[in-house]
């Protein structure tokens, strides 16, 4: 089938590369022309594991091309719209114009037995109103909610092999925009991956209650971290005692900094403002404290190095170890590594970053901070070292050896994810939030 895939970034890039590894015509189109040249040239404008490889293998067989020019989507007859939707400036909410504006310059070369389906992940409500506006342009021409749930770094096989499908379809064409949709996804729905039919409203929520709930999963563990903190309990044997019963489960309950990226945190705080909008905002209401214990655990990470420094980190040297909101990621967007490490620096010590992936995005939003090559040489003379993203060579690193490149072998763990006996017993101070 020909499909188009509507902007190009973490989401759109990765769908349509998957789209044509599972057999389909495919054009992706961005307004961004920096984008564009570099995924013509199979080339990913971010880091994302076995995405490089997909790319060069889909463009390879001939069905998966990029343009800056939507008329090039013209003889598709799905079109996927896949543009962000950040929080709005100053505000909870979220911007909207980049759906409606895809949506609007998709119009023109709609036909009469197009679908238009939506991926990004945007306020209850939507939907409804994007169908009106394209029945009304297009007559015929339908619109199906279909969000995505892909994590960072997972994105190829979170795409390719999904937990579950959801299609929100309108109440109206919904067995024409059923069909095609089991024709795209034939080889997913192949593999008895669950698919949950719905309207429009539950396919919105569904994506808005799954973030809701792994952020209230990553704050509830971090509120019981600040518990241990004040009782001297150890919050990574708790998740691991409260993970055994499968009604809880373990997964997502690694205490820590908390969560960050370009999801979660503006996912949560968009869905309070459209319960508000919707006169239901005490049902959110508690999200309100997920996103207060979430952004107390930054504070709480730089009060540590403090009390590790004997009061003051004023001029004290800080290695700061990955900056990226979590690992196998260049994502730096709201990150809780960058967020204390520029904390750290802006309260008088002296910073040192390192991140295997991200310093580059990292330097963009902060210049002032200054890079090191590796982890070694973040290091080198430093009094206090913080892990706060958990990439793999920072957690199979030697204590022993990395001891020799400091000038006081203190280790503050910002994500549990060292072994902290081994770090002890090679002689450092070890301190990680929620243990004691
Ligand atoms: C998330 C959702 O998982 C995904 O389904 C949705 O489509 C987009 O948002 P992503 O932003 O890629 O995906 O990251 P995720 O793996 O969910 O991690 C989010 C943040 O939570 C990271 O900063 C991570 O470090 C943090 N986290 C995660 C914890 O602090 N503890 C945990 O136990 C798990």
């Amino acid at each position: 089938m020909k499909i188009s895939v509507v902007g190009c970034g973490y989401l759109g890039a990765v769908h349509a590369a998957a789209m044509a590894k599972l057999g389909h015509e495919v054009v992706g189109v961005d307004v961004d022309e920096n984008k564009i040249a570099l995924l013509a040239k199979g080339e990913p404008p971010f880091y994302e594991p076995g995405l490089p490889e997909l790319l060069t293998e889909s463009m390879a067989s001939g069905r998966l091309t990029f343009t800056t020019d939507m008329a090039d989507a013209a003889d598709a007859k799905v079109h996927f719209v896949c543009v962000g939707t950040p929080q709005k400036r100053g505000e909870y909410a979220a911007d909207m114009r980049y759906v409606e504006g895809s949506v609007e310059s998709l119009i023109p070369h709609l036909r009469s037995d197009s679908l238009v389906v939506g991926k990004s992940t945007v306020p209850v409500g939507t939907a409804g109103r994007l169908s009106e506006r394209i029945a009304e342009a297009v007559p015929g021409a339908l619109l199906a909610w279909n969000p995505e749930f892909l994590r960072e770094g997972f994105a190829v096989q979170d795409t390719l092999t999904p937990d579950r499908l959801v299609y929100g379809l309108p109440t109206v064409g919904a067995e024409t925009a059923k069909a095609l949709l089991d024709e795209v996804y034939a080889d997913i729905l192949a593999l008895d991956t669950p698919l949950i039919v719905a309207d429009y409203p539950t396919a919105e929520l569904v994506k808005a209650a799954a973030n809701a709930f792994l952020a209230t999963k990553i704050s509830f563990i971090n509120a019981m971290a600040e518990v241990c903190e004040a009782s001297g309990g150890d919050v990574t044997k708790l998740a691991d005692a409260i993970g055994y019963d499968n009604r809880i489960g373990r997964r997502f309950l690694n205490a820590g900094l908390g969560f960050g990226g370009g999801c979660l945190p503006k996912d949560i705080r968009a869905f309070m403002a459209r319960a508000g909008e919707l006169g239901a905002s005490d049902a959110l209401g508690f999200l309100k404290e997920i996103d207060a214990i979430n952004m107390r655990r930054r504070v709480r990470m730089v009060d540590l190095a403090r009390e590790v420094c004997g009061g003051s980190i004023i001029g004290r040297r800080v290695a700061v170890l990955g900056c990226t909101f979590k690992p196998d990621s260049d994502d730096t967007r709201d990150s809780p590594a960058l967020n204390v490490a520029a904390q750290m620096k802006l309260q008088g010590a002296s910073v040192v970053v390192h991140d295997p992936q991200g310093m580059d995005n990292a330097r963009r939003a902060w210049p002032d901070l200054e890079f090191a090559p590796s982890a070694a040489d973040a290091a080198r003379g430093a009094e206090v070292v913080m892990l706060l993203t958990e990439w793999r060579e920072y957690r199979d690193l030697d204590p022993t050896e990395f001891a020799r490149h400091v000038a006081a072998p203190r280790m503050l763990d910002g994500r549990n994810a060292l072994d902290a006996e081994k770090w002890r017993a090679a002689g450092w101070t070890y301190r990680a939030l929620g243990r004691p």
